[in-house]
């Protein structure tokens, strides 16, 4: 057994539901009893649909909450609790303004009182707890360090409630909501893990490709000081809730075959063979018997007898994957969705210079203006552009001088995350737009093959989003009835379910259920921080080193995301290191496993008209 806690694997929505269910259950158990729930709550991207479904509940099933007490795990330090980064703020708008809550069963420690009293606030936040009968349920996140609370590495488990220094990573991450790193606060206060791991039961939920390797070592690794989330593992009554994406590296995922027998398909077999010949650093076709026989994976070799079918097998259903321009789609109609104003070339630029050399009728559609990752600095320069052409032509023209002096006032006088103002937003608009015309006349195209959507759910100016409305949906659906595609590219990458990628997903997906047209094939390309394993892509396209410097070029258009882009995520190099090493590594795998050497490779799973997007779900029974 190498999973050391309980772990459930099923869709984010279907985690939310039962959280919320067995929340709802403790209260009325609690009520029942004659005592109060006492609820331990998490804020960050993950737990909103928790907090949906418990809002939904109180709306339409009279959930009560007029008993029901809570504490947050966490908050930063210093913090305003009125602040639009405060996780005060954050509750009142993801749950507390919409449920019967009494304000004085509130508990979120402050932000907001002085250094010398942090100590003493901490304490009476534990004494707090433990007048109130401890936690009965506590609801927890894991951050990209193993974080709980904000327990980083290092944290004891003994450790109480106090003051701590925020990780790099973890600020790292906090960057896009704090419109950059430098703004994250160093400190935050947050609950022990001693205090966590009192809580009778705790509910640990990830979700999204990005936490695959955290939770991997939270599920799999020994017990660790330095990640938090590994003590879980001691409690009776921890269970870790992992969508498909989170739950990825596990070694049930991976590679089942070594814990036990598994139901072999086609997929599960290129993926043994390709790990076996990794493994052996052997390529496909060299692979033996006893290769198979040593690497658990008897059971496979015994469907086909002996080593040779079986190779020749895997290598043929390889090499079919390998798909030059010749092979690729050709006269037909396709529209390219690219979530942000780069997307499209970063994922897919070897492609959609290929097909528009095939002489397809491609329209590409960006889904939002990605105008919240512009920077300042760069609506300066164009700012004083606008202000020397006016001068050079002698334009005089007043309305124009008024724009400029506007902008710059507000530019000057903004502070620190404060939210730009109309002008701003259309300004850093036309900066990515501009860009993204830029990119796609490098491999040749028309700027009239540009849509820009402009999806309304990415409207609000500020980091978090709306969920995806009726609005968004038209306008896709208006899109996808006037070019009628035989074929649509969509980005596939399954990170955090209220990305942006994920949720530009959603809005495709709406319109294709209620488009009457024919359904297009819909390829997927992975976004920008990761590629499709060899296994699960049904199409490799192979790059020459040309065909990856004129990508290259194109996402050198994209220059406000150039040099420090401002959501970089934990990885310092820029997108066209980023996807060099990418499609190089691509094809230095295949060429590994005995197949023939390209220089680089981009790769696509492609779904048949009509077919779902998401991918299988492995059952929870299937836990060894
Ligand atoms: C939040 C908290 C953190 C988050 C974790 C994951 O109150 O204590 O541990 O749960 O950083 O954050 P998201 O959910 O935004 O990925």
């Amino acid at each position: 057994m190498t999973e050391h806690v309980k772990v459930v694997i099923v869709e984010y929505d279907e985690i939310a539901r039962t959280i919320a269910r067995r929340i709802s259950e403790i209260i009325n158990e609690r009520r029942r009893a004659g005592s109060r729930a006492v609820l331990g709550l998490a804020t960050g991207s993950t737990p909103i649909g928790i907090y949906r479904e418990l809002i939904r509940m109180h709306k339409e099933e009279k959930l009560d909450f007029s008993d029901v007490v809570t504490f947050n795990l966490d908050e930063y330090y210093p913090m305003d609790p009125e602040s639009i980064h405060s996780y005060h703020r954050y509750m009142r708008e993801n749950l507390f303004d919409f449920i019967n809550i009494k304000p004085e069963n509130i508990h979120v420690p402050r932000g907001d009182i002085a250094r010398e009293r942090v100590d003493a606030e901490c304490a009476a936040y534990e004494a707090a707890i433990k007048n109130a009968g401890g936690i009965d349920l506590q609801l927890l996140g894991i951050g990209k360090t193993g974080h709980i609370g904000f327990n980083e590495p290092g944290s004891g488990m003994e450790s109480r409630t106090r003051r701590i220094a925020l990780d790099t990573v973890t600020r790292r991450d906090a960057a896009a909501d704090f419109f950059g790193e430098d703004n994250v606060p160093q400190e935050a206060i947050t609950m022990g893990v001693g205090t966590i791991m009192e809580a009778r039961e705790i509910a640990l939920v990830a979700t999204g490709e990005h936490k695959s390797a955290i939770v991997l070592r939270a599920v799999e690794g020994e017990p660790d000081p330095d990640v938090a989330a590994t003590y879980l593992q001691k409690h009776s009554h921890a269970v870790f809730y992992l969508d498909p994406a989170a739950a990825a590296n596990l070694t049930r995922i991976q590679t089942p075959w070594v814990l036990g027998e598994v139901h072999w398909n086609r997929e599960m077999e290129i993926r043994a063979v390709i790990w076996l010949s990794e493994r052996t650093r052997k390529s496909v076709l060299k692979l033996d018997s006893l290769d198979y026989r040593e690497h658990h994976l008897s059971s496979l070799l015994a469907r086909y007898g002996s080593a040779g079918p079986l190779n020749g097998e895997v290598f043929n259903a390889l090499i079919s994957k390998i798909r030059g321009k010749s092979k690729l789609p050709s006269g037909k109609r396709v529209i390219v969705f690219s979530p942000h104003p780069d997307d499209d070339v970063i994922s897919m630029g070897g492609m959609l210079n290929k097909i528009h050399q095939n002489k397809n009728d491609i329209v590409v559609a960006y889904q939002t203006s990605g105008n919240i990752a512009v920077f300042d600095h760069e609506v300066r320069r164009y700012v004083d552009f606008l202000r020397r052409f006016n001068r050079d032509f002698d334009l005089g023209d007043d309305k124009a001088r008024g724009i400029v002096a506007k902008v710059e006032g507000f530019l000057d006088s903004k502070s620190v995350g404060e939210m730009d103002t109309d002008d701003v937003l259309i300004m850093k608009q036309s900066i990515r737009e501009a860009e993204a015309v830029s990119g796609i006349e490098t491999f040749g195209m028309d700027r009239s093959q540009a849509r820009f959507l402009n999806l309304p759910f990415y409207q609000t100016g500020k980091v978090r989003k709306d969920p995806i409305g009726e609005e968004d949906i038209r306008i896709t659906l208006k899109l996808i009835e006037e070019h009628q595609p035989d074929i649509v590219f969509v980005a596939g990458d399954l990170s955090d379910p209220h990305g942006t990628h994920r949720m530009c997903l959603e809005a495709i997906q709406a319109a294709l259920a209620l488009y009457k047209g024919e359904q297009p094939e819909m390829w997927l390309y992975r976004g920008a921080w990761q590629e499709w394993e060899i296994a699960e892509a049904d199409v490799l396209v192979p790059l020459s080193e040309d065909e990856l410097r004129c990508k290259t070029l194109a996402i050198f258009k994209h220059q406000s995301q150039k040099d420090r882009a401002p959501f970089p995520g934990q990885d310092d190099r820029e997108f066209w290191q980023r996807v060099q090493e990418r499609n190089r590594g691509t094809a230095k795998r295949v060429d590994q496993l005995g197949l023939p050497e390209y220089f680089a490779m981009e790769a696509y799973v492609v779904r048949k008209a009509g077919e779902p997007v998401e991918r299988e779900i492995v059952p929870t029974s299937a836990i060894g």
